[in-house]
């Protein structure tokens, strides 16, 4: 076997092995039937470098199976079959090289990005209640798909019994409080613009694009595609204006679009870590000269220590949970607070604040 498959194959193995194992008993299977594929090993040599990690082809065969185009795939990931996945993966590998290739080149893959609504809900009622404001405008940045923006029309329950949001929408999301305190129970504003700010920003309503965001979620994963299904669904029925570029430079755009008398309330949910530090600190810069004019606020859920100016509450960084911040910018005056903490990309909140 050359070097270079050996080192593929060995990455397969392993992902097989670790990666998957425990999460994905259909990609543990794949991943190990492909590296022990000389074959498919060479298909997949054809991508560029950069784009031979088992989770970008994957997506991409994922995408070709949803997309009807390898029905053998598509009927085993469906049946929960692995060895009939193993078998049809390295077929459609071996045969659709092209395709495979193309998939895994053109796009990103996404992460599952639904459900922050039972942490980012309550912020942003906090957050207009400490900026008085009747009406907001939110501004998602680093916003991919912008599900986020669908924020006040999901419902969510709380385990303490707890509910916030549409008790009539398609979306439900449940949430599980950790410590006595309660979420505060505030209703948000009306939302009167919704804007979403990303490098490469996701068009729900492209049905390419849609269907690549389900191929990024494993196909033995079906209350997470179902839950992204509905996300989708909702979004797709009231888009939000995507803008396209650096938050640093569209920012000023952004917040243009939110009326005079409307709050705006940029939101960020772990995206901040995908910019350089000094990206971070211009970041908050831009939303600092933006107060000069009017008041601003700023929603976070990032990890420990990411979200500049947000208190860390002593916790150590990289500790594995995030940290909600709500900051207002009102002339020179910042206010900055963590008023909570969470886990598993917000289906676990322990809320902090005062009410
Ligand atoms: C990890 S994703 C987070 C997506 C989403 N907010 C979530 O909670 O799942 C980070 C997003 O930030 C975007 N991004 C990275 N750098 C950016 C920048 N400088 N300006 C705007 N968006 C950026 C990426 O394109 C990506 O969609």
């Amino acid at each position: 076997m050359p070097r270079t498959d050996r080192t593929l194959a060995q990455v397969y193995r392993r992902f097989g092995e670790v990666g998957a194992a425990g999460t994905s008993p259909l990609y543990e299977r794949v991943a190990v039937a492909v590296s022990e594929s000389g074959e498919a090993l060479r298909a997949i040599e054809a991508a560029p470098a950069r784009k031979r990690h088992p989770t970008v082809i994957f997506a991409a065969l994922h995408d070709l199976a949803l997309a009807g185009r390898a029905p053998a795939l598509g009927a085993a990931y469906a049946a929960g079959d692995a060895d009939a996945a193993a078998r049809a993966a390295i077929g459609t590998l071996v045969r659709m090289t092209d395709s495979v290739v193309d998939r895994a080149a053109r796009r990103p893959v996404r992460a599952n990005e639904t459900g922050h609504g039972a942490v980012l809900y309550p912020a942003i009622a906090e957050a207009a209640r400490r900026a008085g404001a009747n009406a907001i405008g939110l501004i998602d940045v680093g916003c991919s798909a912008g599900l986020n923006l669908t924020v006040d029309r999901v419902g969510i329950a709380y385990s303490n019994g707890q509910s916030l949001g549409d008790p009539s929408s398609p979306v439900r999301l449940s949430c599980s409080v950790v410590g006595d305190r309660p979420i505060p129970s505030r209703a948000m504003p009306e939302i009167v613009a919704r804007v979403g700010v990303d490098v490469d920003p996701v068009d729900v309503t492209d049905p390419d694009e849609a269907r690549w965001l389900r191929a990024c979620v494993w196909p033995d994963q079906p209350e997470r595609i179902a839950r992204l299904d509905a996300e989708i669904a909702l979004a797709a029925t009231a888009p939000p204006l995507l803008l396209r570029g650096d938050v640093v430079e569209v920012l000023p755009e952004a917040l243009a679009r939110v009326p005079a008398d409307a709050l705006p309330v940029v939101t960020t949910t772990w995206a901040l870590s995908r910019f350089p530090l000094e990206g971070r600190v211009r970041f908050l810069h831009r939303l600092d000269e933006a107060a000069a004019g009017r008041a601003v606020a700023w929603v976070s859920a990032e990890g420990v220590g990411v979200a500049p100016a947000i208190p860390t509450l002593g916790d150590r960084h990289a500790s594995g949970h995030s940290i909600i911040g709500v900051a207002v910018f009102d002339g020179s005056a910042l206010r900055a607070e963590a008023v909570g903490r969470c886990w598993s990309r917000g289906r676990l909140l322990a809320w902090l604040a005062g009410r």
